[in-house]
């Protein structure tokens, strides 16, 4: 347990837009920071950051809610869990409460597994720098290669001794069950239980997330026996999903954004090599082709990828199809092609930093003119290559998601491949229609599957006409859009005083104005007029309030962002930052309507209860009108149900007097 005390502690030091901003490139928008989703694909930035309320919102996955939450939801961890990372990042010391044997329990595979190999780092990176053989061996493996202790440093370098369970033995002195070790890929286990040291005589590469946890390793042997593997890595675990990390990104990520620009290479030596020659701005797929989760981690940061190509032909081949999925995510992909049998690794130490900067960025070409050429001059005149290279060109242009860019595209490549710009447009326009009518057939069997979540929803106004006029445009229950403009409301106003009168009573008092929070009065009111909301949410939130109010306290929305209810807070959040951020231009398009001015508050408590009041009148009458449909009912109870109708109906004719101009059908 994480004493109330420290949770107070670590939630005012940390700084949302900070920690947000590891995962999302976040640009200023009126007083909210916006930016990509990183929970969905999105194109149009819908992600929304209100620092000065310390709560996100995401309107294409509806996510939203306290930096706590946003850590839960990324990174896939449980509360204390983000806690204790936004500890360790504030450097807040967590003295914790003793934990129960259910706790213990409870804590989950992940963290386990996270600090197995978060202390594996710190052992290996210790063997290096302060046992005989591991800087004997280890480090003078990479001084002969020309890198720095800096570099060695920042990128958590370790050694693995050339003994069969030094690690083993260290981490079960450490407190690490042998399981765990195993689990995590750092041992293995003999028939007879025993374990041995996977990683045993390598230089070890450690892998880690975006916010610079180590989950895994790489491991490179120091043998030149070719019958040995070059390298070995750390299996994928619940903490190591390989698809989606990038080796290099928690260094690479303030530069990529600085810069605009990411460079992709392919093994960790070329990243390391890079950033010794001040290329920071550098990840490695890690030797496999790039998978559509990378393209997303770099997208977070920039559209802008140059991949770095070694010279050797068969190697880009099999790189050609990774980099048409950039171009599919729309990123603005270039190409350097480095001299054949230099990696960027040798090259940068066999030119130097100055002439490495002058490659990267000058004889950078476009990726498309680059691969038509290549295929080009691969092709010949043989017509049989030359029609798939037509093909495999065709493919990468029509992925473009933009227009302009694709006819740019179709223009040069037509004049590289010497083909007519028609024909090649032609086979453009083929592949476009295929993959429209593929995406068509597929978002039909989507819808077959039911609704996904959207934007944020229609709102109704209260200005508007009743809402029977709004039932066909609007698929939500009318009563449904009345309360969520009253909770509304209510969040928006909760603390701000409304005046209210209170009239002369018999007892001779005096008729009397009142200052009070509107959370007040619309609990208040609510509970006079025995009003009950529908929506679940909407009851929580009153609920919420008047507990509050038992203890006469008001609630403030901040508070609901920290609800132990996540439903709650993203409800609070999505509200909040509606308010701050939605451009008049937005509400319009998006047919929301402006809530009321502050002054109006206890008109539109007033009208939306007399609303909510008749919506239940009316339900209540056409329940009795169905009864009376009923066959034989008896005479009796036929006419009681009469009575019940006409004592509904003259009711409802009262409410409807209240509503003034308003004309209702
Ligand atoms: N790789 C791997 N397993 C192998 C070989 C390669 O996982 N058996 C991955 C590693 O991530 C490696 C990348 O592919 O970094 C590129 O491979 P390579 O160019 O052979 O390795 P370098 O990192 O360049 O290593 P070095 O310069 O030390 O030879
Ligand atoms: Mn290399």
């Amino acid at each position: 347990m994480i004493p109330a005390e420290t949770v107070d502690q670590i939630m005012n030091a940390a700084v949302i837009e900070e920690v947000v901003g590891d995962y999302v490139e976040l640009k200023k928008s009126g007083s909210a920071l916006r930016g990509l989703s990183p929970f969905t694909n999105e194109k149009t930035p819908s992600f929304y950051v209100l620092p000065a309320k310390g709560i996100f919102k995401c309107f294409s996955s509806q996510k939203g809610g306290s930096l706590v939450t946003f850590l839960m939801e990324i990174e896939k961890v449980s509360y204390p869990e983000a806690l204790r990372m936004l500890a360790k990042r504030y450097n807040i010391e967590i003295v914790e409460k003793e934990r129960t044997p259910e706790e213990i329990a409870a804590a989950t595979a992940k963290e386990s597994l996270g600090n197995v190999v978060a202390w594996a780092q710190k052992w290996f990176t210790d063997q290096m720098r302060n046992t005989d053989a591991g800087k004997a061996i280890g480090r003078s493996y990479f001084v002969e290669r020309g890198f720095r202790d800096d570099v060695l440093d920042a990128f958590l370098i370790g050694y693995s001794p050339d003994t069969w369970d030094a690690l083993a033995t260290a981490g079960q002195e450490a407190g690490y069950s042998a399981e765990k070790l195993v689990e995590a890929g750092l041992c293995k286990q003999r028939e007879d239980g025993s374990l041995w040291d996977f990683f045993k005589g390598r230089v070890m590469f450690p892998i880690r997330d975006v916010t610079g946890r180590v989950i895994g390793f790489g491991g490179r042997t120091l043998s030149t026996e070719k019958k040995v593997a070059k390298y070995f890595n750390s299996p994928e675990s619940p903490l190591y999903n390989k698809s989606k990390v990038l080796y290099g990104m928690h260094l690479a990520k303030p530069e990529i954004v600085k810069e605009e620009r990411c460079f992709l290479v392919e093994g960790y030596t070329d990243v390391m090599a890079m950033h010794q020659a001040g290329v920071r701005n550098v990840v490695a797929s890690s030797g496999t082709a790039l998978t559509p989760g990378q393209i997303q981690l770099i997208r977070r940061f920039t559209k802008n990828v140059t991949v770095i190509f070694d010279g050797d032909a068969a190697g880009i081949r099999a790189s050609l199809r990774g980099i048409d999925l950039l171009l599919a995510e729309g990123m603005a992909v270039k190409v350097v092609l480095l001299p054949d049998g230099d990696d960027p690794d040798t090259y940068a130490k066999k030119v130097g930093s100055d002439a490495l900067n002058k490659a990267i960025h000058d004889d950078a070409q476009d990726f498309l003119e680059f691969k038509a050429r290549l295929l080009a001059d691969e092709a010949g005149s043989d017509p049989l290559k030359r029609a798939d290279m037509v093909r495999s060109v065709v493919t990468s242009i029509a992925a473009i998601p933009d227009a302009i860019q694709r006819s740019v595209y179709l223009q040069t490549s037509a004049s590289q491949l010497g083909l007519s710009e028609d024909v090649l447009g032609a086979e453009v326009a083929k592949t476009l229609h295929a993959a429209a009518m593929a995406e068509q057939k597929r978002s039909v069997q989507q819808a077959a599957r039911g609704p996904q979540p959207q934007g944020p929803p229609p709102e109704y106004d209260p200005g508007m006409p009743p809402p029977e006029a709004m039932a066909e445009q609007v698929v939500v229950d009318p009563r449904t859009l009345v309360e969520d403009d009253l909770i509304r409301a209510l969040l928006e106003y909760a603390t701000d005083t409304v005046s209210v009168t209170l009239e002369a009573d018999t007892d001779g008092e005096e008729a009397e104005v009142l200052e009070v929070p509107f959370a007040e009065l619309v609990i208040h009111r609510l509970e006079e007029e025995g009003i009950q909301m529908r929506q679940p949410m909407n009851q929580t939130l009153v609920q919420r309030f008047s507990a509050e109010l038992d203890h006469e306290r008001i609630l403030t929305p901040e508070q609901l962002t920290q609800d132990q209810d996540q439903d709650v807070q993203q409800k609070v959040a999505g509200a909040m930052i509606q308010q701050h951020v939605l451009s008049p231009n937005w509400s319009e398009r998006h047919k929301i309507y402006p809530v009321v001015e502050k002054d109006q508050l206890t008109d539109l408590l007033e009208g939306s209860l007399r609303r909510l009041h008749l919506w239940d009148l009316k339900k209540a009458s056409a329940e009795v009108s169905a009864q009376l449909q009923g066959a034989d009912l008896p005479v009796d109870t036929e006419r009681d149900l009469l009575a019940q109708k006409v004592e509904i109906d003259a009711q409802i004719r009262q409410t409807l007097a209240h509503f003034g101009t308003v004309i209702l059908p």
